[in-house]
């Protein structure tokens, strides 16, 4: 009887520490939860809230002459493509790019800051045929006109930094670039980069004051870190509660490990779930993360801390 009622339960509380996609996954096999674990999603947490508010706040924003922009920095694999790609992905057309609105347009900055590569790139994006030697005005028109039929209403700007691979001055005139088409189109511009874009942005004061940078932290060890666990921990289709949020030794080395990048605490928490399954502990404790080969980021770097094959 009183084993019943243990059942009862933790069957009850199962219910409650996966999302329901997540359960559904339970009774799968070995290698279609494997399979799982390893998809791209989105887990959201405060930092990429706030950059998702700011973002729908600039994509209301009624036009003006002086449309506001944005910089989005982080370090590299700390979530900022994913954040804008998630913008991207809420605002989506629903009927094919030709028919229907297209709010929100996403393109690389170019290799190196060359205006006409960039314009390029964005005519590639929205499937407008052109030719690399057709002048820079006649892309510009091509731009403005598009833009405006399909109702687009802010352009994102990802791997900005790229830019700083040219001279200072060819940097200065790619922002000028960036700062005209923000005044013609009357559209807010979202830059993304790593930090050392702000070297970009900060060429000239009229720049640096129109791309306002939000800041993707690094993770600390606090109470968002345990929730963003928490959020993880949801998703993993594994029989045993592993509480990586309530293990404080876990949960440290965890970040030590990643040192504080989100695509590196993901990586090796999805490596030690799949070890999990496939030593059928079917939970994650130190030895699974210890155990999964993973590397940290700045080790890397160096080849004697590889291991051999
Ligand atoms: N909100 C999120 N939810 C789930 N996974 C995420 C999230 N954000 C980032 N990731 C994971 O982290 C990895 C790195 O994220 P992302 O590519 O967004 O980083 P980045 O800051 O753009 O890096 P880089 O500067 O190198 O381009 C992604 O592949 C993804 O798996
Ligand atoms: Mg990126």
């Amino acid at each position: 009887m009183g084993n019943k009622k243990d059942d009862l339960k933790s069957a009850g509380n199962t219910v409650l520490r996966l999302i329901p996609k997540s359960m559904e996954y339970l009774e799968k096999t070995d290698e279609e939860r494997i399979d799982y674990i390893k998809r791209e999603r989105f887990i959201v947490y405060p930092g990429a809230q706030k950059v998702l508010n700011k973002l729908e706040e600039l994509l209301i924003e009624p036009k003006k002459s002086r449309m506001p922009c944005l910089l989005i920095v982080g370090d590299s694999n700390n979530g900022k493509t994913s954040v804008v790609k998630k913008f991207l992905k809420m605002h989506m057309p629903t009927d094919g790019i030709e028919t229907d609105a297209v709010p929100v347009i996403i393109v690389q900055a170019p290799p190196r800051p060359d205006v006409s590569m960039f314009y390029d790139s964005i005519l590639d994006e929205i499937l407008i045929p052109f030719k690399k030697s057709d002048s820079l005005s006649r892309k510009d028109a091509e731009i403005t006109y598009y833009f405006s039929k399909l109702g687009t209403k802010i352009l994102i700007v990802d791997e900005i930094h790229n830019i700083l691979s040219g001279s200072v001055a060819k940097q200065k005139e790619f922002m000028n670039g960036l700062k005209n088409l923000n005044n013609k189109l009357l559209m807010p511009i979202v830059l993304v980069g790593i930090k050392e874009a702000l070297n970009a942005t900060n060429t000239d004061f009229q720049i640096s004051s129109r791309f306002k940078p939000m800041y993707l932290k690094r993770w600390n060890f606090n109470k968002e870190y345990l929730t963003l666990l928490k959020s993880i921990e949801k998703i993993l289709p594994l029989k045993k509660e592993s509480n990586i949020a309530e293990n404080d030794k876990l949960a440290e080395n965890i970040l030590d490990m990643s040192e504080g990048l989100l695509g590196e605490i993901i990586e090796i928490i999805s490596l030690s779930a799949i070890y999990a399954i496939k030593s059928r502990k079917e939970k994650i404790t130190l030895d699974e993360v210890k155990s999964t080969g993973y590397i940290q980021p700045s080790l890397r770097r160096s080849i004697d801390d590889l291991e051999a094959v």
